[in-house]
């Protein structure tokens, strides 16, 4: 196992990872913001350098002290060789399974590590790339603070917990945000990105459903990312018509690849 120390070798591992997208989508988002500024402190792990079959991409140990916090406890994996992964991602030091985790990656045949490896759930999803958008005019998206993170909470499909909330109140602090107030001044419309670059936690208010608002939260966020020249990319669950109409009207791109997410706790 190797550590990928210095600006040099991790940028030799993003132009790497950018020749295999769409399949390393996850693992490039993560590591292009290790490069930039590195702001979730993350570090990549490889099997072998510089030709290596398998990254990992996870927190600093000093960062993972709770056991039962799977969102902070995320793993990002792509590999060149399914097949033989098994043994690095077994190896000490690379995965926690002691720990409660989370392992995202696109590749559909990790779904073979999770058995082998930990209980857990695969959700299959629709991946966006966010480009050849319709233009909206007067642009101005609304940046979200921390007081915020508890209605995103609220409505995130994967969150309504303590620690979703501490995970969002994390993202909102670090990561570009887009949302809109109704007239009262409350958040009505939302949408924030991980630390992989995703655009994953948007939601309208019921109340205001319908009325376009997400779509123009979106829209803002991907305006704001792409002057920062951020990589812009979403999943959308396959039974969520209303956010995949909402990339067909903007216009995103469908990626052939999968979204997959394992909550793994040690038996
Ligand atoms: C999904 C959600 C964010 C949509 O927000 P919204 O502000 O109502 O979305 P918009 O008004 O921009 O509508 C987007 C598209 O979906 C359509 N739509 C909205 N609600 C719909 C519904 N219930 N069923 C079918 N289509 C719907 C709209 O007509 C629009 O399509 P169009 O561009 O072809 O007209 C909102 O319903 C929500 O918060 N749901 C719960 C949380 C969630 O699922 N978040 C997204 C996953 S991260």
């Amino acid at each position: 196992m190797f550590l990928l120390q210095g600006a040099q070798m991790l940028q030799m591992l993003e132009n790497a990872l950018r020749k295999s997208l769409p399949e390393s989508l996850k693992v490039f988002g993560t590591v292009f913001h290790i490069n930039h500024g590195n702001p979730f402190n993350l570090k990549a792990l490889v099997d072998k350098w510089p030709d290596f079959n398998t990254v990992v991409v996870r927190p600093q140990e000093e960062n993972m002290r709770d056991d039962l916090d799977h969102y902070t406890n995320t793993y990002h994996i792509y590999t060149r060789d399914p097949k033989n992964c098994q043994e690095f991602l077994d190896s000490p030091d690379v995965i926690n399974w002691k720990q409660h985790l989370q392992i995202q990656s696109k590749q559909e045949e990790c779904y073979v590590w999770g058995i082998i490896s930990a209980e857990g759930t695969v959700r299959e999803r629709e991946i966006y790339l966010l480009r050849q958008r319709t233009s909206f005019d007067d642009v101005s998206p609304l940046s979200l603070c921390g007081a915020q993170a508890s209605l995103v909470n609220k409505f995130w499909y994967y969150g309504g917990n303590e620690r979703s909330q501490r995970f969002i109140e994390r993202c909102i602090r670090t990561f570009p945000t887009s949302g809109l107030l109704g007239p009262e001044g409350n958040l009505v419309s939302w949408n924030l990105m991980d630390q992989t670059g995703e655009t994953r936690m948007a939601g309208t208010l019921p109340e205001y459903r319908g009325q376009g608002l997400v779509s123009y939260v979106v829209h803002a966020q991907e305006v704001t990312m792409e002057k920062l020249g951020f990589p812009v990319y979403s999943h959308t669950d396959k039974t969520n018509i209303a956010m995949q109409r909402m990339s067909d009207t903007l216009h995103h791109l469908t990626m052939p690849c999968d979204w997959n997410q394992w909550i793994c706790m040690p038996v």
